[in-house]
This record gives C-alpha cells, sequence and structure tokens, in this order.
C-alpha cells in the first residue's frame, strides 16, 4: 500500500523512473537560485536528489524561493534525464532531477548551528546538537553499518542455537577491574545497586540453568579513565558456551567474526587466525595486543650485556624482572636529534630513564659506520654481536630499553607503534590474532597482593593448579583475546566450574572465606548445584564497528556517546537532583572543596 505522504524515496530514481510522477518528502540539504531558476537537493534516508522548480510555475516557485536549509519539504513532480554536460557522476541519482510541480512546507528550521556535513565542526558543538549531527552522511554510514554488524552476529548466533537472554542492569558489583557505577535504593536507604561491568556472573548462572548457548548485546558500565576506544558505557556481544574447550569457541567465534567481515565488509580474513602466547607476545611486541602490521620487532640483549661498563645496560642486564632489548627501525638513521628527543620523552612517560640509540650508517663497520653516544661504554665485539642478532642494516637506527620488564616492554611497545605511524611503516590490511596463555595473576605492586588479570573466574591451567600457593605469578590461565591491528576487540575464557577451585583462586586472590561467600556467594553456590565444564568471550561491538568504519574513536559509532569526561553534552547528563529525591534515598552531598557545583533544586 502506498502512503499518502510519498511514494518513493530520492534514492530510488534514476533513468529507468524518467516520466514517472513522484511524491517524495524529506530535508533541504541545500537551495541554489540559478537566473530564474531554483534547484533543491532533497534528502531522505536513502540519499539526495535534485527538484528543479522554474519561475513558470509562479505558486511553487515563490514557496520554492522561502524554503531554507534543513526545512522539511513535501514535493510532487516529474523524473525527467538532466540534461547533457549537466550530469552528476559523484551522486547515485545524478542523471536525473525531479521537476517540482508541487511544494508544501512540512516544517521550518531555524538556521543551523553549524552545516550538516562540515568536517571542521568541533566535536563539543556535534555533541550538543547531536540530533543534527545524526543527519550527516557520515554518521547516518556508521549507525547503518553498526546495525547490520549486529545484526549479522544476531543471526550467525541465532542459527547455531544461541539464545539471546537479557540480564539485570540493576545487579550488584561484577569484578572486571573497573570502578562502579552505583545507583542508591530508595526502599532501603543506604544500599547500592551496581551496574553491571559486563553480564559475567549471570551468564555464568545460565549455564548451570542449562542454556549451554547463551549471546547477548549486552550495555556495560566502567567508571574508568576515558580514552578515544573507552565509554562509561558501551556494548559488549557477550557469549557464554557450556561443555567446550578453548579451540571449540576459538573456532567458532573465528569463523562467527570472519563471515561477518566478509559479508557486511567485504573484508576477507584470514582461514585461521594465528594464535600468540602471551609472553610471546611481550617478548616480540612489549605488548599482549600487538599490531601486525607494523613490523618492528623486540630483540632481547641482556646476555650480551651482563658485563659491559654502561651501567645502565649491565643492571638490568643481570637483575632477575628486568629486561634489556633493542629495537632495530629501518630508515631510522635519519630521524633528527630533536626527533630522536620526541621519542625520548615519549618513553619517559612509561618510566624510561631515557632512550639509548644507534645509528647505523654502514653495518659492516662498528669502528666507524655507527653514530651512538653510548659506544664509548660497549666494547666493540658487543656490538657486533648487537647488529649481528637483530640483523642491521645501512640506514636503520636501533633503540634500546633497559629496566623493569613492564618499563621496557611498555616504553618499547609504544615506541614501535608511534614510529611505525610515524616512518610509515604501517601495511595495509586487516591482521586479526589470538593471543593465548596469558598468566591467571598479576601483582598489584601499589596494593602488595595478586590480581586477577582478566577476572576471578577465569580457569587455571589444570597443570599449573598444584603450584598455586607456591608460584602464583608462574600459573597459566585458559584466557584468550582476540586483537586486531593493535585493538582488543574481545576477551574471553574458559571457566572455573567446581566450587573447590574457585575458593582456591580467591584465596590466591587474598579473599578469605568470609568475604568470598559475601560477594560471590551466590555463584560459589550455583557452582555446587551441578555447573558444566563452560567457557566464554565478549567483543567489544563500538571498537569492531569504529575500527571497520575507519574511525579513530568509538564515539564516532554510538548515536549518544559521553566525553572523555563522561558527560553528555546534548541532556547534560550527569545533573543535579532535587533536595527532595535525596532525602528520599537518605543521601547527602558532601561538597568537593574548590570545585563548581550547580545549585540543588
Ligand atoms: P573484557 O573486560 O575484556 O571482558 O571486555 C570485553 C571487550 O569489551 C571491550 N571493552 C570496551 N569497549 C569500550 N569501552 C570500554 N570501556 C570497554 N571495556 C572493554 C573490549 C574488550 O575486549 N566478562 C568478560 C568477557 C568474558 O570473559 O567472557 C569481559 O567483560 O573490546
Ligand atoms: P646517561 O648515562 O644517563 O647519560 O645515558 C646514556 C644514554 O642512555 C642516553 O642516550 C640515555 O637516553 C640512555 N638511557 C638512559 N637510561 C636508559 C634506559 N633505562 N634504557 C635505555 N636507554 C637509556
Amino acid at each position: 500500500m502506498k502512503s499518502e505522504q510519498r511514494n518513493c524515496l530520492c534514492g530510488d530514481l534514476n533513468a529507468t523512473t524518467v516520466d514517472r510522477e513522484v511524491r517524495l518528502c524529506g530535508w533541504v540539504q541545500r537551495r541554489r537560485d540559478h537566473g530564474g531558476v531554483i534547484f533543491i537537493d532533497l534528502r531522505d534516508r536513502s540519499g539526495l536528489v535534485q527538484v528543479v522548480f522554474d519561475p513558470d510555475r509562479q505558486a511553487q516557485f515563490a514557496v520554492a524561493e522561502s524554503v531554507r536549509n534543513e526545512y522539511v519539504i513535501q514535493v510532487t513532480g516529474r523524473v525527467r534525464l538532466r540534461p547533457e554536460g549537466t550530469r552528476n557522476e559523484d551522486l547515485p541519482t545524478g542523471e536525473i532531477e525531479v521537476l517540482g510541480l508541487e511544494l508544501g512546507i512540512l516544517n521550518s528550521a531555524e538556521p543551523l548551528p553549524f552545516q550538516i556535513d562540515d568536517t571542521d565542526t568541533t566535536e563539543a558543538v556535534r555533541l550538543r546538537y547531536r540530533y543534527l549531527d545524526l543527519r550527516s552522511e557520515r554518521m547516518q554510514q556508521n549507525l547503518r553499518l553498526r546495525h547490520r554488524v549486529i545484526r549479522a552476529l544476531r543471526h550467525y548466533l541465532d542459527e547455531r542455537d544461541f539464545v539471546e537472554i537479557e540480564t539485570p542492569v540493576l545487579t550488584r558489583s561484577t569484578p572486571e577491574g573497573a570502578r562502579d557505577y552505583l545507583v542508591p535504593s530508595r526502599v532501603q536507604p543506604g544500599q547500592f545497586f551496581a551496574l553491571p561491568q559486563s553480564p559475567q556472573l549471570f551468564k555464568q548462572l545460565l549455564m548451570v540453568s542449562g542454556f549451554e548457548r547463551y549471546y547477548q548485546v549486552a550495555r556495560c558500565f566502567r567508571d574508568e579513565d576515558l580514552r578515544a576506544d573507552r565509554q562509561p558505557e558501551f556494548t559488549q556481544l557477550d557469549i557464554e558456551m557450556s561443555f567446550i574447550d578453548e579451540d571449540d569457541i576459538i573456532g567458532l567465534m573465528e569463523k562467527m567474526i570472519r563471515l561477518v567481515f566478509a559479508e557486511v565488509l567485504s573484508i576477507d580474513l584470514p582461514e585461521t587466525l594465528p594464535r600468540l602466547s602471551y609472553p610471546e607476545a611481550m617478548r616480540r611486541f612489549g605488548t599482549d595486543r600487538p599490531d601486525l602490521r607494523i613490523p618492528l620487532e623486540l630483540v632481547d640483549i641482556a646476555d650480551l650485556m651482563g658485563a659491559v661498563e654502561f651501567k645502565v645496560f649491565a643492571g638490568p642486564a643481570t637483575t632477575p624482572g628486568s629486561r634489556v632489548a633493542v629495537l632495530r627501525v629501518p630508515g631510522g638513521s635519519a630521524l633528527s636529534r630533536q626527533q630522536i628527543d620526541g621519542y625520548t620523552d615519549l618513553v619517559r612517560q612509561y618510566g624510561a630513564g631515557g632512550l639509548a640509540y644507534i645509528k647505523v650508517n654502514q653495518a659492516s663497520s662498528v669502528t666507524e659506520g655507527l653514530q651512538s653516544p653510548i659506544l664509548k661504554f660497549i666494547p666493540e665485539a658487543v656490538v657486533r654481536d648487537v647488529l649481528d642478532r637483530c640483523g642491521a642494516e645501512d640506514g636503520d637506527i636501533l633503540f634500546f630499553g633497559a629496566d623493569r620488564e613492564k618499563v621496557v616492554n611498555d616504553a618499547l611497545g609504544a615506541l614501535r607503534v608511534r614510529l611505525g605511524h610515524d616512518l610509515d611503516l604501517v601495511e595495509p590490511g586487516w591482521r586479526p590474532l589470538w593471543v593465548v596463555e596469558f598468566p591467571l595473576l598479576e601483582e598489584d605492586a601499589e596494593a602488595g597482593r595478586w590480581v586477577s588479570l582478566h577476572h576471578p573466574f577465569t580457569a587455571p591451567h589444570p597443570d599449573d593448579l598444584p603450584s598455586m600457593a607456591s608460584d602464583p605469578g608462574g600459573v597459566r590461565s585458559r584466557a584468550y583475546d582476540m586483537v586486531l591491528n593493535g585493538t582488543e576487540i574481545g576477551g574471553g575464557s574458559i571457566r572455573i566450574h567446581q566450587s573447590e577451585v574457585q575458593q582456591k583462586v580467591f584465596t590466591a586472590l587474598g579473599f578469605d572465606e568470609a568475604e568470598a561467600q559475601s560477594r560471590f556467594g551466590f555463584l560459589l553456590d550455583a557452582l555446587q548445584y551441578g555447573a558444566p565444564p563452560h567457557g566464554g568471550i565478549a567483543f567489544g561491538i563500538d571498537r569492531i564497528i569504529s575500527m571497520v568504519a575507519g574511525e579513530d574513536s568509538i564515539r564516532d559509532v554510538i548515536a549518544f556517546p559521553k566525553t572523555q569526561k563522561a558527560s553528555c553534552l546534548l541532556t547534560e547528563a550527569p545533573g543535579n537532583v532535587d533536595l527532595g529525591q535525596l532525602r528520599e534515598l537518605g543521601l547527602r552531598i558532601n561538597k568537593p572543596k574548590n570545585q563548581d557545583q550547580k545549585p540543588n533544586e
């Protein structure tokens, strides 16, 4: 049945619809007056079409003269071919135009605070008027792409017997390592809900309930420092399965990601993704989310540096838990002093004391061919070994890191990525991989205790279970992360399904039985009633979409995102609440000193 208001869409018109009389509705993208003729670019959800009004039809012409950008109009007209020479190849409807016969204004629009497709508009203005920003072609495409990707993911899972189940948003703290967003309870004053950082515990309970295959497009909330790839609320594709091991879920998820990339994005990913162990990733790339498009690698040289006079290297070379490594950068000998100073500042941010380097002008000669402030402290034979080990060639620069392992990894890992981009070394394409064999626990130096690298429900490797108490740092987990071009896009694990093992991990984390019982008693109980072996994963939907949309920030693929300061410029959330509401909740605001606060009420 045809609608009254319109009978076709702007973007559907082309040479095959010439002579048809059409009724269109949409927004005025642009109006141009051309020697007595008025052109209106009319936009609806399907695209743009040019409508022409000529002065012969006076009544319509007068209305056409009065419309302004972003007015909402209804046009009846006849499709005709554009005259030779005026066709627009860049526009899908560029072969034709609509001769306007009738024109109605459905609504007017104030002059806009910015032009819709203006790429210079600041993000603050775009977010303040997000409903206008979302009219842009870029944002329309991003959100439609998001929809198609999510639809394809759902379809894949639906076909394989997964059930989408909603889990609560008002819940208890779920430990994923960030701060919780809390919601006060009115009915029980002084008590709080936490918004879920993920549906982790509920999806495990659903496995105990016998669903076997669960998924959810789930909103998660984390109060953490925000970056371009982090939002305080974000969306996961959350998945859990019973009676599976690592290979089952990795295989199924690889296939899902490959299919969706191929179907929706026409991107072909490799048939099987490489798997890299955590220790190998750290050794070669200094990070557990390596960007494999950058052809630079860290090379260990501690064994060569133990006896050198240069204490900066000799110290870490002989200290357990430290590392001495070199990063060879082809073409880097052309870097200026100033550029090297810039990179030194970068590594200092990660705690490095400096950034020693050797410029390789001629690799064959360690006496004449090198340029470096540290050569005088290192015997020629050792320098030769370093050059050979990292395969140095003429024109390279070698950057060195010597410090505690974490500092060297963080510093050279970040330097590797920065240099890859600065020197245009990033190879094109998509390089996904799995990182596996993570440690179960890591030391929180400040707190002086062990914390989970993922979350406390991750299963330890069975071979390492006996050494949990004696060597907590050496225990491997059954976790896996999917990494794409340097971004962690998903992560999961096989879970603990036996309450004794779960209790053991809680003990290693320093929770005594009473604390474990009070925080996660419901899980420990559930594990005692026939919990199947299970595992799962969660993908960061926003991150995946922003990468494939070619956007730098996940804000550009979220309809109504928050700023870096976790606020919404459109609704001005978070905002004050009135005193009555606070009183009802049994709350009183303790105003932080020196902080502007809008008055309550
Ligand atoms: P994890 O904490 O690794 O795992 O989260 C899964 C994925 O979610 C994305 N992500 C984020 N995206 C945007 N903004 C954020 N603040 C943010 N934080 C995380 C990342 C990440 O890979 N319950 C476990 C999953 C499991 O074990 O099954 C979990 O939440 O892409
Ligand atoms: P110094 O002896 O402190 O003058 O350092 C000599 C060179 O080593 C300088 O180029 C420093 O930038 C560099 N350097 C200092 N500390 C480190 C470190 N921990 N790792 C790598 N290079 C360093």
